[in-house]
């Protein structure tokens, strides 16, 4: 996406001076792209989210710039297997920044952990993180209000499988909750399909007190063989 192209919006690679903004950005569209987000610590959350891919994986990360700001960002990891996990960076803000005790998130951390107990003793598994070699890399997405619903993401997410393809990386999935339909009506745009049933979210409520779930998607950079025979001219 050129600059001025499509109202002044660009699409460039994520420089260091970007992160104060990446950070921000991700707490404000934490919840499905509403900031009223029911962790309320900013920099835990943020470290959560984008630490790994601000700090130790750059290279995959593309931000959304519109009238000079940074309003979006794609943040790849092309080896999921390798990267530190959200579990490490959780563990290590136990200590760093005290979430279980923290007024703004120890609700959240507390209801997680009984919602675990209670789903394995009801025989539902919560999610899991995909370790599967036809699916290595993993994204997050988030774009601010302002630029949501013109194409923006269609193109960061297109322009992130292209970068997978070049390196030669056969697939990437994705997690989001079931909930989020504009989000699966993303991915499902550029080729990801769902992968698996939807499963509770540890903490996770609705505005009404409900359980969301989280919804596994996956793409491979190569057609699988019934689509590239699908896709053969016939006769
Ligand atoms: C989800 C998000 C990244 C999508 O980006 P976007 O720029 O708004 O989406 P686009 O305008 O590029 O649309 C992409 C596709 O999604 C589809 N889509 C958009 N809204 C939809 C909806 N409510 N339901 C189903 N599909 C929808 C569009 O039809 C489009 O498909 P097309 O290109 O075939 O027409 C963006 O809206 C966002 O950041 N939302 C808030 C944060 C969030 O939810 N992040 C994802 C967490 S995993």
């Amino acid at each position: 996406m050129a600059p001025g192209g499509n109202g002044g919006i660009t699409i460039r690679p994520y420089e260091a001076p970007d992160r104060p903004f990446v950070r921000r950005i991700c707490f404000e569209t934490g919840y499905m792209g509403d900031p009223e987000w029911q962790w309320r610590d900013r920099e835990s959350y943020a470290d959560l989210f984008t630490s790994y891919y601000t700090d130790d994986e750059p290279e995959s990360a593309l931000v959304v710039e519109r009238g000079g700001e940074v309003a979006g960002y794609l943040l790849g990891c092309i080896d999921s297997q390798a990267a530190r996990s959200e579990a490490a960076v959780f563990g290590r803000l136990m200590w760093s920044r005290w979430v279980v005790v923290r007024p703004s998130t120890a609700p959240f951390v507390w209801r997680s952990f009984a919602d675990v107990i209670r789903d394995r003793l009801d025989g539902h598994p919560g999610p899991a993180p995909v370790r599967d070699h036809r699916w290595p890399a993993h994204l997050h997405i988030d774009l601010l209000s302002s630029v949501r619903g013109q194409g923006v993401g269609g193109t960061l997410l297109r322009t992130w499988q292209e970068r997978l393809r070049r390196l030669g990386v056969p697939g990437c999935h994705v997690q989001t909750l079931a909930e989020n339909r504009r989000a699966i009506g993303a991915f499902q745009s550029v080729g990801f399909r769902l992968m698996g049933s939807a499963a509770p979210a540890p903490g996770l409520r609705t505005p009404t007190g409900d359980r969301h779930h989280v919804q596994v998607l996956v793409w491979e950079t190569e057609p699988r063989p019934a689509e590239r025979s699908a896709a053969q001219p016939r006769g």
